[in-house]
């Protein structure tokens, strides 16, 4: 067997057997592949894509070239969520303990940010004394005394997709439906877990910027987390704006216990709820309707005992509540600048992109790895698609410790806000995938 070869059939479309993606895989991570090989790989699969066995054979490759995870679960079931990464996506802060408070156990590991959109870990961190560096006995019980813990992602799982991802990210190979869906599904089929939900986000904030696009990415990884014996469901949300109107990783924390108090921005509510019932579904609740958990999770947020359990998940790692209790006292030292509408409008539509990259100029993110968060950073919205303006009306607050990015943001900011009356709102929830 020899790596040309393997091109070769990959370029005239024959499908390649087990033995031969396993030689691919083993040669990549040996080093004997050269790197002019593998791109010259990567690229016959972005324009052939893969059969459904080379695309179940090449993510159970990814899943086990490095670190496996368990979770000493007992007879928990544990169910994984994932988002594919959108501009003030918090609803893993307020799916979890949501469906925590319901009696699911919750075992998660996430990651931090890169680029536009923001990460969990991250934003946990924005509260003080929150630690994210657990081990994994550590995290084991913590969710046995209080039924939820989250930790960051551990450095050495799917040792190939990081091989991979580095060249494809040079290679102009990122943008392949089934590279992205079996690079993220090796990484969730390497942690140990009874179902996913998937949350795959659509639109101008999005890694998939259409509809069928993202379709295809959420059909691609369910049919592979089904094949793995694992019970998947993907709901496609919109990202045409932000969800929720709170960019940057405090500003987002304040955003979810605003949910838990009741208050809060619809879509934002509805996503988390939908997110908790479908990883409450999936964990084998068949006596109850979706509906029926759907109308169980937004009475706990009525009732009270999901803000009781994001509260005591917060305390168990470390983290001071009074911090986010008395939010606008702690905020005092963030400079802040206002933006201001001088004209009436309507808002038509939002580069989501961009608004990610203004948070990012802000100091609410990271260009590279080392780079440090500013975790005041950040923006809320006042307004949204659709919402009309009257003049002197106040769109948005940027937050930055520096004068001079606040004031490189509002121009950033403005040019991302399209006004006019030709509005295109969508349903948050655009579809889903069972
Ligand atoms: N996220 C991933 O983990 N992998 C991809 O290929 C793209 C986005």
């Amino acid at each position: 067997m020899n790596i040309i070869d393997i091109i070769e059939k990959k370029k005239r479309k024959i499908e390649l057997s087990s033995e031969e993606l396993e030689f691919f895989s083993k040669g990549t991570i040996e080093g004997s592949i050269k790197d002019y090989q593998i791109s010259a790989f990567l690229m016959a699969i972005y324009f052939n894509g893969l059969t459904n066995n080379e695309l179940y054979t090449l993510t159970d490759l990814i899943a086990n070239s490095g670190e496996k995870i368990t979770f000493n679960k007992k007879d928990k079931k544990i169910i994984d969520k994932h988002s594919t990464g959108g501009v003030g996506d918090k609803t893993s802060l307020i799916a979890l303990p949501l469906a925590s408070s319901l009696g699911l156990t919750i075992s998660k590991l996430s990651g931090k940010g890169l680029g536009h959109t923001g990460g969990t870990i991250d934003k946990l961190e924005s509260i003080p004394g929150f630690r994210t560096d657990y081990s994994l006995k550590e995290l084991e019980e913590i969710s046995e005394k209080n039924g939820i813990s989250l930790g960051q992602g551990r450095k050495n799982i799917a040792y190939l997709d990081k091989i991979l991802y580095s060249i494809r990210d040079v290679t102009g190979t990122v943008d392949s439906i089934p590279l992205i869906a079996s690079s993220i599904m090796g990484k969730k089929l390497a942690i140990d877990s009874d179902g996913i939900v998937l949350d795959v986000k659509c639109g101008s904030g999005a890694f998939m910027k259409t509809f069928d696009r993202a379709k295809n990415l959420a059909e691609t990884m369910v049919k592979i987390g089904k094949n793995h014996g694992r019970n998947t469901v993907a709901i496609i949300s919109n990202m045409d704006q932000p969800l929720g109107s709170y960019i940057g990783n405090f500003l987002e924390v304040i955003e979810a216990y605003k949910i838990f108090c009741g208050e809060g921005d619809k879509d934002l509510r509805d996503l988390s709820i939908s997110l908790s019932s479908y990883m409450i579904k999936l964990a084998g609740n068949n006596l109850e309707s979706y509906e029926e958990i759907y109308k169980r999770c937004e009475d706990n947020l009525e009732n009270g005992k999901a803000l009781e359990k994001f509260k005591s998940f917060i305390a168990e790692e470390g983290g001071d509540f009074s911090y986010i209790e008395s939010y606008e006292e702690y905020m005092k030292d963030e400079k802040f600048l206002d933006i201001i509408i001088e004209e009436d409008a309507y808002i038509s539509s939002i580069d989501t992109e961009e608004i990610g990259k203004t948070a990012l100029l802000l100091g609410a993110g990271r260009y590279s790895v080392t780079d440090v968060i500013d975790y005041k950073a950040g923006i809320i919205m006042y307004k949204k698609i659709g919402d009309k303006l009257d003049k002197k009306d106040r769109i948005a607050r940027l937050y930055s410790s520096s004068d001079e990015k606040l004031l490189e943001a509002k121009d950033r900011f403005l040019k991302a806000i399209k006004f006019g009356n030709d509005i295109n709102k969508k349903d948050i929830i655009m579809d889903v995938i069972e």
